[in-house]
């Protein structure tokens, strides 16, 4: 840790890890009532269940967003934060937004939209927390040195906040709502978060590798130039069949293939990188979430993603298991395996120690990705039966429902074990620390 004020990461991180607990713990509770439909039924509906697991998913995954802004920026600009005390503001804020929200929902007060449920003033709050936390890490940089990272990365973050606007639009229409609601979660996920993560990758290479910034820099444009030229207008995919006119199925089809380009760029990135560096990084867990999260967003996203963006695939595989497939491993693959990343990078400066417990962490690492990948299969295999029994053959919803349990029981299974590696990822970051060996105490410094 080169600045003082970077341990404002510390606990953002800290409170993104706890979110992270009440999502897994939500998603566990979720897919028992799937399997067995009466637990908790009066006291915890399902859709409340569900609205706090992906609830604390998106404002975990924001927050560690904020966090690696706040480790990154003082580096990269050479400077400490503008202001730490409105950093830890804003945390606090946000902390207890979520938390409200969360505990409201509990109590049944929500809105309707999904991933949009939070009441008016939570979203107003959120508003309140972006505009404090762009002046802080716009000013951090302006102040000081400029980089392609920063500025990726400042991109990102203003757009996060700028689509999130489109929160407060609500038409009547349901079709026109969907046109917008879009704006947010897919212009999110598939466009300006797609920024922080090359640029977060990005400062991983730099700091990892040792290869020039130069070249780094040329992969960071190359990257966004492709996630926004595929992803803007592959919002279409999303407009087949809500009433949007017909040269959407066009437009979505052809924009959203080629939105698995930036991904498989990130991939031959982090590899060209590891292969080209000639620093031998003594964190080797931080390295191997690095390179694996470019895989999990590739498969995640790109792959998952491009089984049913054709139009003419979509139309019967709309909204069902397959699309829960792809949202987990995308969601997973990318942007929690990115903040993971990041975590196990910073957490050994953070705490002044030299990396340690990597064993656990490596574990951890091998455990989550591969129980969420048996999770991935049995969605899919669950999606591609639904399909063909409700979509093709005409079955009921709940008729192809009872046909489902196998999959939905092994979903719970992995769900059981990604629960578990979580606590392997908390301790080997959290927990005590040996004493650090002579020998590695000198990677200690950050490199560069
Ligand atoms: C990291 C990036 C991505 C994330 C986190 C993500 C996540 C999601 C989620 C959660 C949904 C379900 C939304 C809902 O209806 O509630 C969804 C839908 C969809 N995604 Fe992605 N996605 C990503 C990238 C992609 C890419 C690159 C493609 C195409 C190549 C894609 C294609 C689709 C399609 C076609 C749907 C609609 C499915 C349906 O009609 O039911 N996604 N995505
Ligand atoms: C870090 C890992 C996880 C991520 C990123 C994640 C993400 C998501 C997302 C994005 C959705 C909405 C899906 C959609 O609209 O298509 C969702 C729903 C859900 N998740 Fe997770 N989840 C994770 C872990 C888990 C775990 C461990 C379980 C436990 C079994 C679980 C069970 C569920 C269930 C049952 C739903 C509701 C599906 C439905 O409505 O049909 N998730 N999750
Ligand atoms: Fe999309």
């Amino acid at each position: 840790m080169k600045y003082a004020s970077q341990k404002v990461a510390y606990w953002y991180f800290t409170c993104a890890m706890l979110l992270f607990v009440v999502q897994i713990f939500a998603g566990g509770l979720a897919g028992t009532v799937y399997v067995l439909p009466n637990v908790l039924a009066d006291l915890l509906p399902f859709n409340i269940i569900r609205m706090i697991h992906t609830n604390a998913l998106i404002v975990w995954l924001l927050m560690g967003f904020f966090g690696c802004a706040y480790y990154l920026v003082p580096e990269e600009a050479e400077r400490d934060i503008e202001s730490p005390l409105l950093a830890y503001v804003q945390l606090g804020l946000l902390m207890f937004g979520a938390l409200a929200a969360v505990g409201g929902y509990t109590l049944r007060v929500h809105e309707g939209r999904e991933f949009l449920e939070q009441p008016l003033w939570i979203k107003v709050a959120i508003v309140v927390v972006a505009l404090i936390f762009l002046y802080n890490v716009s000013m951090t940089v302006l102040k000081g040195r400029k980089t392609a990272v920063t500025s990726v990365l400042l991109l990102g973050l203003w757009g996060i906040a700028l689509f999130w606007l489109f929160a407060f639009y609500e038409p009547h229409n349901i079709a026109v709502d969907k046109l917008y609601w879009w704006y947010i979660v897919h212009l999110w996920v598939e466009g300006v978060w797609e920024l922080v993560m090359a640029s977060v990758l990005a400062f991983l290479m730099i700091k990892m590798t040792g290869v020039d910034r130069e070249v780094i820099e040329k992969w960071l444009y190359s990257i966004v130039g492709l996630a926004l030229f595929s992803g803007l207008l592959g919002t279409g995919h999303h407009y087949y069949w809500i009433g949007a006119p017909g040269y959407w199925q066009w437009v979505g089809s052809i924009f959203s293939s080629l939105e698995i380009a930036p991904f498989f760029a990130m991939v031959i990135f982090a590899f060209a990188m590891v292969w080209k560096g000639r620093r031998d990084h003594p964190n080797r867990a931080a390295m191997l979430w690095s390179i694996g999260c470019t895989i999990g967003a590739f498969f995640g996203a790109g792959i998952w993603g491009f089984l049913h963006t054709l139009s003419s695939v979509n139309y019967y595989s709309h909204g069902t298991q397959l699309t829960a497939a792809h949202g987990h491993l995308a969601f997973f693959g990318a942007y929690v395996m990115l903040n993971l990343a990041l975590i196990t990078y910073a957490m050994p400066y953070l705490r002044g120690r030299a990396p340690y417990n990597q064993a656990l962490n490596i574990a951890s690492f091998w455990l989550m990705t591969s129980a969420m990948t048996i999770m991935t299969f049995a969605l899919t295999f669950a999606g591609v039966v639904q399909i063909q029994l409700q979509r093709v053959m005409g079955q009921s919803y709940m008729e192809v429902q009872d046909q489902l349990a196998l999959f939905y029981w092994i979903r719970l299974g992995s769900g059981v074990l990604v629960a578990i590696s979580v606590v392997m990822f908390l301790w080997s970051v959290f927990g005590p620390v040996r004493e650090p060996k002579p020998a590695t105490t000198s990677a200690l410094q950050p490199a560069e």
